[in-house]
C-alpha cells in the first residue's frame, strides 16, 4: 500500500547524513511510497508555509553519498518546547510543528539525530501521535545501544590523518604537538584516533589526569632519544583544577573548546619543550564520509524504511554484530555511552605505552 513518509536531519551535521537520506529515498521508492524531506530539522515545520519537498530517487545517485553535510539542512538550536523568541522569552512551539506535520499528511517520519535530538523528537512524537523511527548519527559516538553511529568513523579518520600530518612537523622541529578533538563529554574520538595515529598521550574526560603524569611521559619520550611527541586532548577535558574550557557563542550557548592551549602551555612550562596546538574543530564533521560510514548509513536508511513498513515505531536502528537491528529509542537515549574504564581501547592504549594521564598501570 502506498505511503507518504517524511525524513529530517537534526542536531550537528556529520559525514554520512546524505547516504542515510539516499538509502531511505531508494527504499521508499522501491516500495512505491512518497518520501518528503523536511528542511532544517524541525525548523522547517515552524515556518509558514512549512519547508519540505518531495525527494526524487533521480536526485539521489551515488554522488550524493560522497558529500558531507546534509542536503536537508539541520539545526542544533531552538528546542521547540522552549523556543527562544526575538523578545528574549521562551515559547512552547511544539503544537505548531505537530500541526504542520499533520497538514502535510505524513504517516511516519525518519529522524536522523543524536541523543539530544531524539529526546526532543520523541517527546514531540508522543505528544502529537506521530509515528517515528530514529537513525543514530553523531561524531561523538555517545548514543547507547548501538556499536556505531553515522559520522564517528569519518571524524576518527580525519583526526588520525591530522596526527599523520602533525608528526612530520613535530619530528622536523623537535616539537610536542597537541591536537584537540571534539566529542563533547565522551572521549571516543580522542581515544580511537590517538591509538590509530600513534599518540604518546591521550587525555579524555572520563579519565582524570595529572599534569605531573603527562609531563613525566613527555620527558621520558624525549629522554628515550625521540625528538617529538604527540598529544591528543578531548575537548571536554578540564583543567587540572577542574575548570571547563568553554566558548560562549552569539546565541548564548556554551560549547567546549580551548583546553588544548592550556595543556600545551603546561607542557612547555614543565618540560621546556617547544609546543604547538591544533584545534581540529569542525573539520571533523564536514569531510566526505569514509566507506564505513557510507555503508552503515546506507544500511540504517534502508532499515528505517523497513521498520515503517513493519509498523514498528518509537524505535532506533542500531548496529550490532555486523548487522542492523532496532531498539526502543527510549533505551538508546537512556544508555548514554562514554568511554568505560574497562574499554578494550583503554587497555590497548595502556599496553602500547600510551599515557592516559593517570597512573597508567597496565593490568
Ligand atoms: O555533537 C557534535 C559536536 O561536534 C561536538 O563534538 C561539539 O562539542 C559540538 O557538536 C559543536 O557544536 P557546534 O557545531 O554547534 O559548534
Amino acid at each position: 500500500m502506498s505511503k507518504k513518509i517524511g525524513i529530517l536531519t537534526s542536531g550537528g551535521d556529520c559525514a554520512g547524513l546524505n547516504a542515510v537520506i539516499r538509502a531511505a529515498v531508494h527504499r521508499s521508492h522501491l516500495l512505491g511510497w512518497e518520501i518528503y524531506g523536511i528542511k532544517d530539522g524541525t525548523h522547517g515545520l515552524l515556518v509558514d508555509p512549512p519547508q519540505y519537498k518531495k525527494l526524487d530517487p533521480n536526485d539521489f545517485d551515488g554522488n550524493i553519498m560522497r558529500r558531507g553535510g546534509t542536503v536537508l539542512g539541520t539545526t542544533n538550536k531552538g528546542n521547540p518546547f522552549a523556543f527562544p523568541m526575538p523578545d528574549g522569552t521562551l515559547k512552547d512551539r511544539s503544537g505548531e510543528i505537530i500541526d504542520n506535520f499533520k497538514k502535510i499528511g505524513l504517516e511516519a517520519v525518519i529522524t536522523i539525530g543524536g541523543d539530544g535530538s531524539f529526546a526532543i523528537l520523541r517527546k514531540l512524537a508522543q505528544q502529537g501521535g506521530i509515528n517515528m523511527v530514529g537513525v543514530p548519527k553523531t561524531i561523538d559516538n555517545d548514543i547507547g545501544c548501538t556499536e556505531a553511529s553515522v559520522g564517528f568513523d569519518t571524524a576518527v579518520a580525519v583526526a588520525t590523518e591530522a596526527l599523520d600530518r602533525l608528526q612530520p612537523t613535530a619530528a622536523s622541529h623537535d616539537r610536542v604537538m597537541v591536537l584537540e578533538v571534539m566529542g563533547r563529554d565522551a572521549g571516543h574520538i580522542a581515544l580511537t584516533a590517538g591509538i590509530a595515529g600513534g599518540a604518546d598521550v591521550i587525555l579524555i574526560p572520563e579519565i582524570p589526569y595529572s599534569l605531573e603524569s603527562v609531563n613525566k611521559k613527555i620527558k621520558s619520550v624525549m629522554e628515550s632519544g625521540r625528538n617529538f611527541a604527540l598529544v591528543v586532548v578531548s575537548e571536554a577535558v578540564k583543567t587540572e583544577g577542574g575548570e571547563k574550557y568553554e566558548v560562549e557563542y552569539t546565541d548564548g550557548q556554551k560549547r567546549y573548546g580551548g583546553i588544548g592551549n592550556y595543556i600545551g602551555a603546561k607542557i612547555t612550562e614543565a618540560t621546556g619543550s617547544e609546543t604547538r596546538v591544533t584545534n581540529l574543530g569542525h573539520v571533523q564533521r564536514g569531510s566526505p564520509p569514509t566507506y564505513n560510514d557510507r555503508l552503515i548509513a546506507s544500511a540504517f536508511g534502508v532499515r528505517a524504511v523497513d521498520l515503517i513498513a513493519e509498523g514498528k515505531y518509537d524505535r532506533m536502528v542500531a548496529w550490532k554484530n555486523r548487522s542492523v537491528v532496532d531498539v526502543p529509542i527510549e533505551e538508546a537515549i537512556a544508555a548514554y555511552q562514554d568511554v568505560q574504564p574497562d574499554d578494550t581501547l583503554v587497555h590497548t592504549a595502556r599496553a602500547l605505552g600510551i599515557s592516559l594521564g593517570d597512573n597508567d598501570k597496565v593490568k
